[in-house]
């Protein structure tokens, strides 16, 4: 991947903002102004979630990246999910505030050791999550996100032999619920794995009540202890339409916003993770996109996310394998 961004020193715009004016307006202004949206992912914080066009999980986003035709995308989120939304509209300047927004679970799968892997096993079909490098996507025959995730693999016949990467707790979840023997590359999500079932019980000892909710990146402990399991939508979802009143959430903290403004009356708790004083529910790489940020980079237009055509080329063909066969499963 090339990223040409000239005076970017420490992966985003330092420019000094004069403390008189009002942000927020002036960030709706420059967005009218040039033809530009911002797509948030649930993971940001609420007042980047609240400033957005469009809030979503990494496949919603994806779908809305794939039908926009404004003029810039500004991507609140990490670079995986604005590398996917350049490779679906290629036309679009599509602009990160920060550059060091990654992701430790895309940084999990280095392309170079996946080649090899992938031509070890010629005979498998490739799917990988979406939270994989442009240059994975390369080797890739079908995308996925946590929701179309099990869909997809169940939509293929039972003998077709598949590597699943790069998550492992998500790729062992499917192989159990499918009865699959997928293999799957050993990566992992440092804010998904560090959930605490520990934790987790004692909480339910205090609220014996709630229902503990989780994200298929979990560790199988985690998994084992939860009412529901599913991926970020898939957990709003579920607190839209449940029943019950209190749930512990063992996924990104982000995700609460969303929750409470859907259900102000019920009651979230964030699952704690093994280490309490390491705030880990929280994606430090999400977190770094702030409004100051996203300000700069609406009115510099900068850092941008460039891809070559050939790697957009290549990878689009399994982002768009994905949202056919989503569309198909009406997901
Ligand atoms: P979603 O597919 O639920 O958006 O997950 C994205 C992600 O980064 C999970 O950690
Ligand atoms: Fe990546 Fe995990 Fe952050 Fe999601 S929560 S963006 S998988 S590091």
């Amino acid at each position: 991947m090339v990223v040409e961004n000239t005076n970017i020193t420490d992966g985003f715009v330092n420019s000094e903002i004069d403390k008189n004016i009002d942000i927020i307006a002036e960030i709706n202004k420059l967005k009218k102004e040039k033809n530009a949206i911002i797509l948030a992912h649930y993971y940001q914080t609420a007042d980047v979630q609240d400033i957005a066009d469009f809030v979503g999980d990494s496949l919603a986003l994806s779908q809305k990246a794939a039908e926009t035709d404004a003029k810039i995308i500004l991507f609140a989120g990490v670079h995986f999910m604005a590398e996917t939304a350049k490779i679906l509209a290629p036309q679009s300047k599509v602009l990160i505030p920060d550059l060091n927004a990654g992701c430790s679970l895309a940084n999990s799968c280095p392309p170079d050791e996946f080649e090899k892997f992938v031509n070890q096993h010629p005979d498998h079909l490739v799917i990988s999550y979406v939270n994989t490098t442009a240059a994975i996507k390369t080797f890739t025959d079908i995308c996925c996100t946590s929701t179309n995730a099990l869909q997809i693999v169940d939509s293929l016949p039972k003998d077709q032999k598949i590597i699943f990467a790069p998550d492992r707790n998500l790729g062992n979840y499917i192989n159990r619920v499918t009865g699959r023997d997928m293999i799957i590359w050993d990566g992992a999500c440092h804010v998904h794995e560090e959930f605490s079932v520990e934790g987790i019980l004692a909480l339910k000892k205090q609220y014996p009540n709630a229902q503990v909710i989780s994200h298929p990146e979990c560790q199988k402990p985690v998994q084992l202890i939860s009412d529901f399991i599913g991926s970020t939508a898939a957990l709003l979802k579920f607190t839209q339409v449940d029943k019950g009143n209190e749930y512990i959430v063992a996924t990104e903290s982000g995700i609460l916003h969303q929750m409470k403004k859907a259900s102000p009356q019920k009651l979230f708790i964030v699952a704690p993770a093994k280490d309490s004083t390491c705030g880990c529910n929280d994606c430090n790489f999400m977190k770094l996109i702030t409004i100051k940020k996203i300000y700069n980079t609406l009115k510099f237009e900068k850092p941008e996310v460039i891809l070559d055509d050939e790697t957009i080329r290549k990878a689009k063909k399994s982002i768009d394998k994905m949202l056919e066969i989503s569309k198909k499963l009406k997901l």
